[in-house]
């Protein structure tokens, strides 16, 4: 049965600093879709297992507080927002230990079975646009289309470096690029789905195109594959 009722199902993976989060945003605007960030959830996963102090070292305790947590992304006035067990907890996501510690926390097996299912809940009926680093290849192996968006280390550490200066931090690009470098051994090196193109995903890199240029590319790609798959009159 056809449980895709509201659209096609839009998968982009890539390594950190890709541009994926901007691009799914845009994406889902131009295209009227709900825009689900997976990262935003095992970071918020991270967080409430820190907060409960929860021993990582212990899979039988992690798998139980998993099976209770709920993670939900929610809309604002067009901004995300992503609540923990309730609690809305978007900007305490995003800071470096929450980056270090979601790292970790998304190799366990409990941690990827429990948002797994509800990744998969969200986006069943379609009409999403779900980014990450496993879903084409784990998540939804049969989504309509997919995509790799990549770009080189230097230029995607240069980017991290220029958000996290206009943030008021201190960073060199020598020590960007060995932090962008060692996520990237992480993320594909891990036993549990690691960050992999499909292989019938697109692969779009992203270092020398604007913004503008590489959500034409995928904009295009989705209306093309959303036409083909609408039923004639
Ligand atoms: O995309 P991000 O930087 O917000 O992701 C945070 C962490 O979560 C990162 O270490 C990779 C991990 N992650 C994952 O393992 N699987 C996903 N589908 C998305 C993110």
């Amino acid at each position: 049965m056809n449980t895709r009722t509201d659209g096609i199902v839009i998968a982009i993976d890539g390594p950190s600093g890709a541009g994926k989060s901007t691009i799914a945003r845009l994406l889902a605007e131009r295209l009227g879709y709900i825009q689900i960030d997976t990262g935003a959830m095992y970071r918020a996963a991270a967080l409430l297992l820190s907060r409960a102090e929860i021993n990582l070292d212990n899979l039988a305790a992690v798998e139980q507080f998993c099976q209770n947590i709920d993670i939900r992304l929610e809309s604002d006035s067009g901004k995300q927002v992503v609540c923990a067990n309730g609690i809305d907890v978007t900007d305490q996501i995003r800071t470096p230990e929450m980056s270090l510690l979601t790292s970790r926390t998304s190799t366990l097996r409990p941690v990827r079975e429990a948002l797994l299912k509800s990744q998969q809940q969200m986006g069943r009926r379609g009409g999403v646009v779900l980014e990450g680093r496993d879903i084409g290849t784990v998540v939804f192996p049969d989504a309509e289309m997919k995509f790799y968006l990549s770009a080189t280390v230097e230029e995607r550490a240069r980017r991290r470096c220029e958000e996290l200066t206009c943030k008021g931090e201190k960073v060199t690009l020598d020590g960007t690029i060995a932090d962008v470098v060692e996520r990237d051994r992480q993320d594909s090196e891990r036993d549990i789905a690691p960050l992999r193109q499909a292989d019938d995903a697109i692969a779009v890199d992203s270092s020398r195109l604007s913004i503008e240029e590489v959500l034409t590319i995928m904009v295009t790609m989705c209306r093309n594959k959303i036409e083909a798959m609408e039923p004639l009159p």
